[in-house]
């Protein structure tokens, strides 16, 4: 039957009970929720799970003896950080297939959200404070789910960009701020994806519940975008069901039969007419007809986990950011390595709440180095393993515990408390990983025999975040408890005496506070939380094996007062806000970083190599609606490494008061050899250049800068463009005359 006899055929009941969610999923033990089933004519249920790390579902089923084990990938931030457009594509596509061999038909990801602020709680499940390069990356992303064919949700629509009092803030936020900006990363991954679904934010937008606004939810999405696809709510967002369908929902989730009644009774009363249930209703059903369930797929329960596990170590390598090198790396395979920071024995994998991932194993920083036969410290390890135990539990006994859960929940299964025994396990590693453990307890003689017989020092400062809290208080998480500090002062300090390197790692969820201690090491590697091949990629980066790659995604700034959006943080009032005003409108990031001449810790864009690339040849050509911007990259270094090219237009200023430059193309290279070189050719659309004003918009005429480098302040190459005319386009895109009035 085609969608058109579907709609028909079905009674206005039944049309109305398949805009409500059929509550968390019972089919798939951990999944976030499914759709309701029409069993009368054969209309299946299907299942939507989270999230942007990885298939989040239980490990284990109640009712059968089988293994559920999915892949903890990289986390997004650290994905954007690749800044490489295919390896994306490939980590989507690794998540679809895991997806589709468990029976799920709805990935509840990828994350859209923008980094407004460096404290959001689940900005490690978002991309990037620039709008292209998250849609960019999303779109890979979604294409590569779709592409075997498991639908995928960009969420959370729009402006979530922080987590106090998410379900009822209301954000203000001028049309240009959300045009160029929060919108921008949609309406391209959008474009560039077309998704399945997407999901109504939870907050407020300038006085309406996102899942609540006809303007947001028809006005932009369906009639000037034309999408097509089903909108969803978040889950138990906005307060009222029949606003939500009304304004352009298609379903609300996780739903419950109060709610069906509730709208069954709506229609009775004629708030809801029968056009509106058809129009809502036959995306849900055009969802559920392209599913694998209703194709009539049947999952193997066997996706291949080692392929699988493989790309996660392949993103999390490309993903790293080299902050600093004081010749400290790469290290040498025989190097002696003395490795401090509870991090190092419990890395982060990745972040909590719905963007968790329930893998079998995770490979810390200490099990990865020995994985690669480098010699750690045998004594410091033990120490660690021995001190930490009298403050929170036996490494050893907790590492087990991980590796064999399975077979606990196997066992546990027979006896019928499985479900509370995941859970368990679950919770009490995310709480062991989370325990504040003092970091200084090494005594001062120690630290003297360590540092005299290794040869560097390695020091992993760990953080975790999650859904539901920003991430406060301050002190312990943006910046360093006084412990920690100390670790890093004492370590330095004797190792520097004894003419030995230290390394931090930063294995955190967004910018911590280095000002403060960075002079004091030789080197910073941002690991971001990389999934579970965390330990592996990160001997292979500190090996030199594989050279760092990795560009920042954001402004890592020097402290937080100096960031225009925290001013308000987390809005107004302070102490339990119920709005918060995007005053800064569209200086978000470096366009406020670089259109005041405020100097950050480091730019967006940055991360060094082991490598030296040479920019050559710079040729910019205006054709039709394209500016192609061509160039030579050539590794003049000695390590092979792979670049990110990224270019830069500083518009002129005219009637429009813009970003002093602002991020249009970009693109990694292959891996180069020494000596070797890839042309490099980046197309703009022209439409790229254009800013938001008086309802439209508009490419100011005059002359274009096109800046073209490896961070938004490492400028390699530059030349000019020029455009006569303005170019104006309406809100669809099409061409429309401008106001000649200038
Ligand atoms: C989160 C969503 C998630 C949903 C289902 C909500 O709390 O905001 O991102 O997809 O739960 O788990």
């Amino acid at each position: 039957m085609n969608l058109d006899n579907i709609v028909k055929e079905l009674t206005l009941e039944e049309k109305i009970t398949l805009l409500i969610g059929a509550g968390i999923s019972k089919t798939i033990l951990g999944a976030a929720g499914e759709t309701r089933a029409i069993q009368r004519i054969a209309i299946p249920s299907v299942v939507l799970s989270d999230g942007p790390a990885g298939v989040r579902i239980y490990p284990a089923r109640l009712s059968d003896k089988k293994t559920y084990i999915t892949t903890a990938f990289p986390n997004a931030v650290l994905l954007a950080s690749t800044w490489n457009i295919e390896l994306i594509e490939k980590v989507g596509k690794a998540i679809g297939e895991e997806a589709k061999e468990y029976g799920v038909d709805v990935m509840l990801a990828p994350g859209l959200n923008i980094h407004r602020i460096p404290l959001c709680g689940r900005n490690f499940e978002y991309f990037s404070e620039d709008p292209l390069l998250s849609g960019e990356i999303a779109a890979a992303y979604v294409r590569g789910i779709q592409s075997v064919g498991v639908g995928a949700t960009l969420k959370h629509f729009v402006a979530n960009d922080q987590e106090t009092n998410r379900f009822f803030i209301n954000v203000i936020a001028s049309e240009r701020a959300l045009r160029e900006i929060y919108l921008r990363a949609f309406e391209i991954a959008i474009e560039k994806s077309n998704p399945w679904a997407i999901m109504a934010a939870y907050n407020k937008l300038n006085g309406r519940y996102c899942s609540q606004s006809p303007w947001l939810l028809t006005k932009v999405l369906r009639e000037e975008w034309k999408y097509e696809g089903l909108v969803m709510t978040d889950w138990w967002a906005g307060d009222d069901p029949i606003e939500q369908i009304k304004a352009g929902i298609n379903l609300i989730m996780p739903g419950d039969d109060n709610i069906v009644k509730r709208l069954l009774e709506a229609y009775k009363q004629g708030l809801l007419d029968e056009k509106t249930v058809n129009d809502r209703v036959s995306r849900v059903l055009n969802l559920v007809l392209k599913s694998l369930k209703y194709q009539g797929y049947t999952p193997s329960f066997k996706p291949d986990l080692e392929k699988h596990s493989e790309i996660a170590y392949e993103a999390a390598v490309e993903g790293f950011v080299l902050l600093k090198n004081d010749n400290a790396l790469p290290l040498s395979s025989s190097a002696r390595i003395a490795v401090f920071g509870k991090g190092s024995y419990f890395t982060v994998k990745g972040g909590l709440g719905s963007g968790n991932t329930y893998p079998k194993h995770v490979v810390s920083v200490v099990d990865g180095l020995r994985g690669r036969g480098i010699t750690i410290d045998e004594e410091l390890d033990n120490i660690y393993r021995k001190v930490l135990p009298s403050f929170w539990g036996n490494v050893d006994f907790m590492n087990s515990i991980r590796r064999s859960r399975i077979d606990l929940i196997k066992e546990a299964d027979a006896l019928g408390v499985s479900w509370l025994l995941i859970d368990f396990t679950e919770h009490m590693l995310e709480y062991l990983n989370n325990l504040h453990v003092p970091e200084n307890f090494l005594d001062i003689n120690v630290l003297e025999g360590i540092a005299y017989r290794n040869d560097v020092a390695l020091i992993t400062i760990s953080r975790i975040s999650g859904e539901g809290f920003d991430r406060l208080p301050l002190k312990g998480d943006f910046y360093l408890r006084d412990d920690e500090f100390d670790l890093i002062k004492k370590v330095s300090e004797v190792f520097h005496r004894f003419n030995k390197k230290v390394v931090t790692i930063l294995n955190v969820p967004g910018p911590i506070e280095i000002d403060s201690w960075r002079d004091l090491v030789d080197a910073i590697l941002v690991v971001w939380l990389p999934g579970q091949e965390a330990g592996r990629a990160i001997a292979d980066v500190l090996l030199g094996r594989n050279s760092p790659s990795g560009r920042l995604p954001l402004s890592w700034p020097n402290n937080l007062y100096e960031i225009p959006t925290m001013r308000g943080f987390p809005g107004e009032p302070k102490n339990n806000p119920v709005k918060v005003v995007y005053g800064e409108d569209v200086y978000v990031g470096y366009r406020y970083y670089d259109t005041f001449n405020v100097e950050p810790a480091y730019e967006f864009g940055y991360g060094l190599s082991y490598t030296e690339f040479e920019y050559r040849d710079l040729e910019i050509r205006k054709e039709n609606d394209m500016v192609k911007v061509k160039l030579k990259v050539i590794n003049v270094g000695r390590y092979p490494g792979k670049e990110v090219v990224q270019v830069y237009i500083k518009p002129p200023q005219g009637r429009i008061d813009k970003p002093i430059q602002e991020l249009k193309g970009f693109q990694k290279t292959k891996l180069l050899n020494p000596g070797c070189e890839e042309e490099v050719e980046i197309v703009i659309p022209i439409k790229y250049l254009s800013s938001f004003a008086e309802g439209k918009w508009t490419v100011e005429r005059g002359i274009y800068e096109v800046r073209v480098g490896s961070s938004s302040r490492r400028i390699k190459l530059s030349g000019y463009l020029e455009l006569e005319n303005d170019i104006c386009f309406d809100v669809s895109w099409n061409r429309t005359r401008c106001n000649e009035g200038n």
